[in-house]
């Protein structure tokens, strides 16, 4: 059995390897508010962070927000604080923090949790009218979370 030893070894090596899989919902690590790790390891794309943010079945965030360098949207919700300038009010780890689960920024915040999947007030099933089984998805992939973080850090004033 010659082969044995390269296996672990092939084993080891992999699990060794930098951390190319995401942070899973569940595994991510809040220090007041603030996420310092990326949560893919895979820099954010700000083009796509618009996408998500103007997408109502993604990240909605203008039902909520105004942003001025955003004139194409059209009736952005007045309800939350103008996003402009944000990047000059919070650090990347706050960023994604507040993406990630606003409440661990804003106790008792009507923000929505973005990346998150235990905790819901869970939606009855529509047919059985029972609850779900299993974990609800995050609203947001990891790589989405990556992809606004980069977005919001252009806003600058
Ligand atoms: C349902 C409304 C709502 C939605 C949708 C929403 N937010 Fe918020 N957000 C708020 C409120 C309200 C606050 C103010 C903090 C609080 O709750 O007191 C806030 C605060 C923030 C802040 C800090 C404000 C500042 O100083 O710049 C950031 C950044 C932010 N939101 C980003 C986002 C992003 C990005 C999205 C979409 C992925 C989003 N929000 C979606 C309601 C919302």
């Amino acid at each position: 059995m010659t082969r044995q030893p390269c296996l672990a070894a092939a084993v080891a090596l992999s699990l060794a390897a930098p951390a190319l899989a995401e942070t899973a919902p569940k595994e991510v690590h809040f220090d007041a508010g603030k996420v310092a790790d990326s949560l893919t390891g895979v820099p954010g794309d700000p083009a796509n962070g618009v996408k998500v943010m103007t997408t109502n079945a993604l990240g909605n965030c203008v039902a909520c927000h105004t942003i001025a360098a955003l004139p194409e949207v059209q009736f952005p919700g007045t309800i939350a604080p103008a996003l402009d300038g944000a990047a000059d009010r919070w650090t990347e780890a706050e960023l994604r923090g507040i993406v990630s689960n606003a409440k661990m920024t804003f106790e008792g915040s009507f923000m929505p949790a973005f990346y998150k999947t235990e905790g819901y007030i869970r939606p009855g099933d529509g047919f059985t009218g029972k609850a779900p089984e299993g974990e609800l998805p995050p609203i947001l992939t990891a790589q989405q979370v990556e992809d606004v973080v980069a977005y919001l850090l252009t806003l600058k004033e």
